[in-house]
């Protein structure tokens, strides 16, 4: 039998060589932007320079009162913990489904990752957080997932009315706002990374935002000991005579990084404004599939579309198992279709299984013993979600017409599929 597609041997939808996307987009001006902090400084021991600079404008891009850069989201995220003074036994209410580092630092304090599941939009559900609240929990984090925001407003009201931390990990949102309210502006914390691929990208690097004066001492006092904690801890604080050894972790982002996420910050709008078009025109027309559901966003949200996550429905295409389906696209030549990996259910990793030969000496290893299918929603929508890239500029148009006719003639032929199977 002879079939149209490219994994029967078919001509490929997409004709555009790679690569498709490549992230973030640096030009003849971030050069410059490097190249002159290259030569002013590569070592910034307090806030000045390129940190001042690019704290102030997160400051101001937030609308918060401290901006705290770091080394790596990682970092942001350890930090954003121990400056909440959480520790041995306390429980913090975590998305099953999130990059592992959301939750990972929780382990390096002796605390206790508590998963919850999600809902279809792939966000914490509230009332599985709601259900895991005990007398030990002190805090909910929340990870707005691939860029959408999660339920902000639900979620500041359920840790008021309980007396929680709000915390949240802004790694795939930087931008993305609810009711004109920024995603990271809400929660009492939140950290976000800016590695590679991220919206706001440094390269590697990551920052924190608070409101609160106490909180951002206490972060400088985790990761930035000496001379940024001498003149920002006012002298007459309690843990200004701290300044000097902090607690003796250095978590500063280098100035190089710094500089790239300073020039890539003044572009963001413009980037998140075209993917807005850009994933609305993926959605319409990926929409009318059989087979595939995006994503809805809740009335007066813009998502930053770290990824547009698709939902495959294998009842809606004879049952055709998520792998060929996926297979036959990527013969089309959607070379950045991608199944996620490390993003995904943490109750499926070892870690979060058995943390003993890890974590010897963790006080309450044994409350942490994850099993495969406890977090049903997660499991199933990981195991369906297809992610395509987000481009933002009009001269993509043409490739993601190419991607969009690529899922048409899969999902056209894809009796081809079971038949060849
Ligand atoms: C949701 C989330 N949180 C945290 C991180 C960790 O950030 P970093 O890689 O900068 O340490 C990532 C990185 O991919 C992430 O996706």
């Amino acid at each position: 039998m002879t079939s149209p597609l490219a994994l029967l041997g078919g001509a490929p939808a997409v004709i555009e060589p790679g690569p498709h996307f490549s992230w973030p987009l640096l030009d003849g001006r971030t050069d410059k932007a490097v190249l002159d902090q290259l030569h002013r400084s590569i070592s910034v021991y307090d806030r000045s320079d390129v940190v001042a600079e690019l704290e102030n404008a997160l400051q101001e891009y937030f609308g918060v009162r401290h901006a705290v850069l770091t080394s790596s989201g990682t970092a942001a995220l350890h930090s954003t913990y121990a400056a909440c003074g959480i520790g041995p036994g306390d429980e913090v209410i975590v998305p099953a489904y999130t990059f592992l580092a959301t939750v990972t630092p929780l382990l390096h304090l002796g605390a206790v990752p508590v998963l919850a599941d999600c809902d279809a939009t792939g966000n914490l559900s509230l009332s599985d957080v709601a259900a895991r609240i005990t007398p030990d929990t002190v805090a909910i984090m929340v990870t707005h997932l691939w860029g959408i925001p999660a339920d902000l407003a639900a979620l500041r009201q359920l840790a008021d009315a309980r007396g929680l931390l709000l915390l949240e990990d802004g790694s795939h949102a930087h931008g993305a706002a609810v009711a004109g309210r920024k995603v990271g502006s809400v929660g009492d914390l939140a950290a976000f990374s800016m590695n590679g691929p991220k919206p706001l990208s440094a390269g590697e690097g990551g920052f924190v935002l608070t409101n609160d004066d106490e909180a951002y001492y206490r972060l400088l006092l985790h990761g930035h000991y000496n001379k940024r904690c001498r003149s920002e801890i006012p002298g007459e604080h309690p843990l200004h005579r701290y300044a000097v050894t902090g607690m003796g972790l250095k978590f500063r982002i280098h100035p190089l990084a710094a500089a790239i996420a300073l020039d890539q910050l003044e572009r963001l709008d413009s980037y998140l404004i075209g993917r807005v078009n850009m994933a609305d025109y993926l959605c319409f027309e990926l929409g009318q599939l059989p087979g595939i559901t995006v994503p809805e966003l809740a009335l007066g949200t813009r998502a930053a579309w770290y990824g547009l996550p698709l939902t495959y429905v294998p009842a809606e295409l004879d049952d055709l198992p998520v792998e060929r389906f996926y297979d036959a696209l990527r013969a089309e030549g959607l070379d950045e279709l991608d199944r996620p990996g490390s993003t995904c259910p943490l109750n499926l990793l070892p870690l979060f299984q058995d943390l003993g030969p890890l974590f010897p000496h963790h006080p309450h290893r044994d409350r942490i013993a994850y099993r495969p299918g406890q977090f049903p929603v997660a499991e199933q929508l990981h195991r369906t979600t297809l992610k395509l890239p987000v481009w933002h500029r009009e001269e993509d148009v043409p490739l993601a017409r190419q991607y969009v006719a690529g899922f048409r003639k899969v999902v056209a032929h894809h009796h081809d599929l079971k038949d060849n199977s």
